[in-house]
């Protein structure tokens, strides 16, 4: 079991506390499976107002399901296709008020209604998405695309 001092008292201190989370439970293991699998638990378990937290992997040219936490989700989606496809072929964050605004948006969990999605970027490519999805619109701001983005570059070489 792990335990882990993440602050809450702000967004700054919690995105600080769990990077250094992520990292300590990445650094040492080379299965990028188990990673993406602790990844997103750790998301989970410390972002609140969160229904769904985890990975898309790019694979043969599309996004393929990944580890996460939340319910039975969509298994490929195409590159450029939703909040998901669109992080992939733009290599950009995205950050989304309100789901049912985004054309295209893929409903998986009819419970979303804000998202944000945030490309990981290896050697230049989109190997990976990291999205999270709330139940709130506009649960998420700039420092929460900040504080992924900088999760996201931390652990894109160990992630398989
Ligand atoms: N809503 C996403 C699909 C993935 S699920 O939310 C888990 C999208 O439009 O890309």
């Amino acid at each position: 079991m792990y335990a882990f001092d993440i602050a809450a008292d702000s967004k700054s201190a919690l995105y600080r506390d769990l990077l250094a989370a992520a990292d300590a439970l990445t650094a040492d293991e080379p299965d990028g499976i188990a990673n993406m699998a602790n990844l997103s638990a750790l998301l989970s378990q410390y972002l609140p107002d969160l229904n769904w937290a985890g990975f898309y992997r790019m694979v043969g040219g599309e996004l393929v399901l990944g580890p996460f936490q939340g319910k039975a989700a969509c298994i490929r989606i195409p590159v450029g296709k939703g909040v998901c496809g669109a992080a992939a072929a733009t290599a950009g964050t995205q950050l989304v008020a309100d789901v049912h605004a985004f054309p295209g948006h893929i409903a998986c969990d009819a419970d979303s209604r804000s998202e944000l999605v945030v490309p990981v970027i290896r050697d230049g490519a989109v190997v990976a998405v990291i999205d999270l999805d709330s139940p709130s619109a506009a649960r998420f701001d700039a420092d929460d695309a900040a504080g992924i983005e900088a999760l996201a570059q931390r652990i894109a070489s160990r992630i398989g």
